[in-house]
């Protein structure tokens, strides 16, 4: 779908192409970000997120198509979109061997502010992102979770409308991942346009209210996580559990014309069927003449994951999901 250019949009971008000699690394991507918005590029390692983030801070040069952020054309006008954008990029850019509160400053001067004014939003910062305490602290010393939240501050130091966030929380353990979470969606509150890059499904679908899935440079789809989901074709499933438990049940399935495919799951059964009702009315006899009873019965809904493999055709693993306690 071709969408006119809006004055609602911060970021548009048409037909963006990047090669490194004679691999294409963006292979004409187009879509656009309303104000306000928090976006989402989503794919598995090499896809090209970062390329497109370099691009439209005009820090990288596209080969032929067009940016824009606010308006301002990213190759034709690269003062302008660098005074309205923050960018977090997957390294920090931060010294050091600064403290908190210098880093801030400098990075304020950076953007031309005056020492004054970066001192009182430096300040602010360190207040909004929890970092009071370190304010004195050199950034080489702060703990990985505290430096990814001191450059997401230094983003910000000139108060510009749009944010750019190369793999946000990449690398950080649960804890601090939403933690960090928790200040986008703060700064999404304050109105601001957010572009952030993922290869966590999970921190995707908690954060974006669009995400274009983006694979070998193209984009494949862009919708909103709650229609990716819905366009799973996945197979129905039900999680049943029989009570009593039995787990010589399973033996006598295959006298069920409707029960193929199951999974066993710890005290359940995950069935896969084709309709609920034909399904639901041969296991209920079947469950009855069995002299056991249904204590639970739930359908299983599709992931974002299950629509990320189904629209990529991509194995599952190569999406990182983030686990409780890990990484
Ligand atoms: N300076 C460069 N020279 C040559 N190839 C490059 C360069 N920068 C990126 N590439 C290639 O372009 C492709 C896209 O890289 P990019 O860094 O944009 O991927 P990404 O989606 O950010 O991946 P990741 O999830 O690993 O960060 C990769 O195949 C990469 O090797
Ligand atoms: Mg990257």
């Amino acid at each position: 779908m071709v969408k006119a250019h809006s004055i609602d949009d911060a970021v548009t971008v048409k037909e963006l192409r990047k090669s490194y000699n004679t691999f294409s690394a963006l292979d004409g991507i187009s879509f656009s970000i309303r104000k306000g918005e928090v976006f989402g590029l989503l794919g598995p390692n090499g896809a090209g997120k970062t390329t497109t983030i370099k691009i439209l801070s005009g820090i990288s040069m596209p080969a032929s198509g067009t940016a824009k952020i606010l308006g301002y054309d990213v190759v034709n006008n690269p003062v302008m979109v660098k005074q309205n954008i923050g960018v977090v990029p997957e390294t920090s850019n931060l010294y050091p061997e600064l403290t908190c509160t210098d880093n801030l400053i400098f990075a304020g001067r950076l953007y031309g502010i005056s020492t004054e004014k970066a001192k009182t939003g430096a300040k602010e910062l360190l207040h909004i992102f929890g970092l009071e305490e370190k304010r004195n602290v050199l950034f080489g010393r702060l703990s990985s979770g505290m430096k990814r939240r001191l450059t997401v501050a230094a983003s910000l130091i000139h108060d510009p409308p749009v944010l750019f966030l190369d793999e946000p929380t990449t690398g950080l353990d649960v804890m601090s991942a939403r933690a960090l979470r928790e200040v986008i969606q703060s700064l999404k509150d304050r109105g601001i346009t957010i572009l952030l890059t993922s290869h966590y499904i999970e921190e995707a679908d908690r954060l974006c209210d669009r995400i274009a899935i983006i694979v070998k440079g193209k984009i494949i789809t862009i919708d909103t996580p709650e229609a990716l989901k819905k366009s799973v074709r996945t197979e129905k499933a039900v999680d049943v559990k029989i009570s009593p438990y039995t787990p010589f049940i399973e033996k006598e399935f295959s006298k069920m014309s409707t029960a193929v495919k199951y999974e066993k799951r710890e005290e359940m059964f995950r069935f896969f069927i084709e309709d609920l009702d034909t399904f639901m009315s041969e296991f209920s006899a079947f469950i009855k003449g069995q002299s056991l009873s249904i204590e639970s019965i739930n359908t299983v809904s599709p992931s974002l994951e299950d629509a990320f493999v189904e629209i990529t055709g991509l194995r599952r693993e190569i999406m990182i999901q983030e686990k409780g306690g890990g990484k």
